[in-house]
């Protein structure tokens, strides 16, 4: 497993280091181990298949036509076999990779596939998915927030425009979204968090605002 957790180093250099960068692999690895001792499914798999899901992200990032999960898809077998991992196992890490991002639209067959989509999916929840939504944001030039009505009350919301409304319309509903009952009892968890910091948040921009002096 060394030696396949040091191909994914190698190839996820050039990552953004507060996107889908190393340490979001090494989460997703951890959160998929923690998930798999109380729900099954064979960690050696979940493992292999956590290292290498994102490793077609680099190309991505350069050619947007480029689909991520299928590239890390097509590089594994190679990795995977050069690193003496099983063969017979191969065939479920590449299908767990194929088919890991969730805006496919695919539940998939396998347990070790659904619990890769919930382990990458809870990765973006919570205070590290408000920190990576915070991050990204700045990095494309958009907005904490909408000056006026940071809520959307009155407006569609903008995800693409400002940080606050990608975790109310994105982050916060990440926890219907999960396979195993697991990973939505520990995505609720992380929405109780994410709710009370949007609170504070919002009570934080009012403070002194009111009629007369907005
Ligand atoms: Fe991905
Ligand atoms: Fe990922």
């Amino acid at each position: 497993m060394e030696q396949i957790l040091s191909s994914a180093r190698t190839q996820l250099e050039g990552t953004p280091n507060a996107g889908h960068d190393i340490t979001h692999t090494l989460r997703v690895r951890d959160l998929c181990l923690h998930i798999s001792s109380i729900e099954g499914g064979d960690p050696e798999i979940l493992e292999a298949s956590a290292l290498l899901h994102d490793i077609g992200r680099p190309a991505e990032l350069k050619d947007p036509g480029t689909d991520h999960a299928a590239l890390s898809a097509q590089l594994s077998p190679g990795i995977l076999d050069r690193a003496g991992f099983p063969a017979q196992k191969i065939p479920a890490v590449v299908y767990a990779i194929a088919n890991h991002r969730y805006s496919s639209g695919i539940t998939p067959d396998s347990l070790e596939a659904r619990i890769l989509q919930d382990a990458d999916r809870l990765d973006i929840s919570g205070a590290v998915g408000a920190a990576m939504t915070f991050a990204y944001s700045g990095a494309h030039n958009r907005r904490l927030y909408h000056p006026d009505d940071p809520l959307a009350s009155q407006r569609e919301p903008d995800g693409k425009e400002y940080a606050l409304d990608h975790i109310l319309t994105k982050l916060m509903l990440l926890p219907g979204s999960m396979h195993t009952g697991t990973a939505r009892g520990m995505a609720e968890e992380r929405n109780r968090f994410l709710q009370s910091f949007v609170d504070q948040f919002i009570h934080e921009i009012n403070t002194g605002r009111g009629p007369g002096n907005e």
